[in-house]
């Protein structure tokens, strides 16, 4: 007689592994996967595939995304973002190159479930893996340069929405979430992967292998901490304790109802032990000043947005600023981040030196890793009557 083994068994099956393998079979296949209908499309595909700076409908171009090109279409008394796949993406590695099909599998899957049809997620009007275009409606916002608590709280809730559905997004830097006047958006689901949040902590590994990521932790890495940085050199770090003090609040209540949830859904233990453990640090961290908080959550943050730029060979000027930041926390704070278990690993083994020499040497390669600056000061976004092209074939 067999025995059934209990399902736990295929807890170590590397999911991350698995979804990239599904994704370049796909890419190999050259399988095509199509989200709406080609009639909803502001302009009709074979025109949006071949789509310039002349066309008349173009109103803007985002130029600087790095697996893609976003145009503004206005048409019909509306504007639109159509998002067409760069050939050859810039973006270094397996989830760089398939991120633009990432993105259309995840926009299929959002567009089928109700309750992620939400303020705050952009819905699909049309897409076309074989095409290369996304065209989503177009959001009349900008970049989040700083943040309060409304944003915060719709951010968090828009990743919420995402995790309880079984999706996990890693990528939230400043280029993937703007603002309207009512909202805060996400739009850029290259990195948006699936995960099973009963059983998972996210898509890493097997799922539970990378328990230092969550969604906070994303937040934070991605995007509140540069913000945190600039308040820190510019107002001094009251300033920037005040404002984590107020996201980390809006963290813990988004994480309490997050608990409750899953644990109504029927998540295992693991992952609601593993949600009872951050709350309850992040609950003692607010009873108190929450400096200790702030440095270990910095380091986390710097050294992994870091990291990430330095494997995306994706390095900014912030990347350095961030590089900054670790190198003067290790030459003020070592032994108070040593104290809360900071280094994990082979960074674990280093003394005070050595982990110096080591964040030297990874600022060094993320100046070998600057991605050409943005050719205009919008970040990447031109306007037709500023563009250096050939007249208008007329
Ligand atoms: N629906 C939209 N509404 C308004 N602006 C948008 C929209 N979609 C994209 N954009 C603009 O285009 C830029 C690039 O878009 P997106 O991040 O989707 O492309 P990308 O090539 O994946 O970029 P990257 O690889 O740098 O993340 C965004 O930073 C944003 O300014
Ligand atoms: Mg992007």
């Amino acid at each position: 007689m067999t025995t059934l083994p209990p399902n736990d068994t295929h807890i170590d099956i590397d999911i991350e592994h698995l979804r990239r393998q599904r994704q370049l079979d796909w890419v190999a296949s050259g399988r095509d996967l199509v989200v709406g209908h080609a009639a909803d499309c502001p302009l009709p595909p074979d025109e949006l595939m071949r789509l310039d700076a002349r066309h008349p409908a173009v109103r803007e171009l985002h130029d600087s995304g790095l697996t893609a090109e976003v145009f503004r279409v206005h048409t019909g008394g509306r504007d639109w973002a159509v998002k067409r796949a760069r050939s050859a993406c810039k973006v270094q590695g397996v989830d760089g190159q398939t991120s633009f099909l990432n993105e259309v599998q995840r926009r299929a899957e959002m567009a089928a479930l109700p309750a992620l049809q939400r303020p705050g997620l952009s819905p699909t009007v049309y897409a076309s893996l074989k095409q290369g275009l996304i065209v989503s409606p177009w959001i009349a916002g900008s970049r989040v340069d700083g943040w309060d608590e409304t944003g915060l709280r719709q951010l968090f809730d828009s990743g919420l929405a995402l995790l309880r559905a079984g999706f996990f997004e890693w990528d939230f830097c400043p280029g993937n979430v703007l603002r309207d006047e009512r909202q805060v958006w996400l739009f850029d689901y290259g990195y948006l992967y699936r995960f099973d949040p009963l059983r998972h902590f996210n898509s890493a590994g097997t799922g539970l292998s990378a328990p230092q990521h969550h969604l906070a932790e994303r937040i934070e890495s991605r995007h509140v901490f540069g913000w945190l940085l600039q308040l820190e050199s510019r107002h001094g770090a009251d300033a920037a304790l005040r404002a984590f003090r107020i996201e980390k609040s809006i963290a813990l209540d988004a994480y309490q109802r997050l608990r409750s949830t899953l644990a109504t859904d029927g998540a295992t233990a693991t992952v609601l032990q593993w949600l009872d453990g951050i709350c309850s640090g992040w609950c003692a961290a607010l009873a108190g000043p929450l400096a200790d908080l702030y440095l270990c959550e910095g380091w986390r943050s710097h050294a992994t947005d870091l990291d990430d730029d330095l494997k995306g060979q994706t390095c900014t000027p912030t990347t350095l600023e961030r590089a900054d930041w670790l190198l003067q926390a290790l030459r003020l704070h070592h032994g108070a981040l040593a104290a809360h278990g900071t280094w994990q690993g082979e960074e674990a083994t280093l003394d005070r030196p050595g982990l110096i020499a080591r964040y030297e040497q990874r600022r060094r390669q993320a100046v070998e890793f600057q991605l050409p600056a943005p050719t205009s000061d919008h970040g990447g976004m031109h306007r037709p009557n500023e563009w250096p092209l050939p007249e208008k074939a007329s």
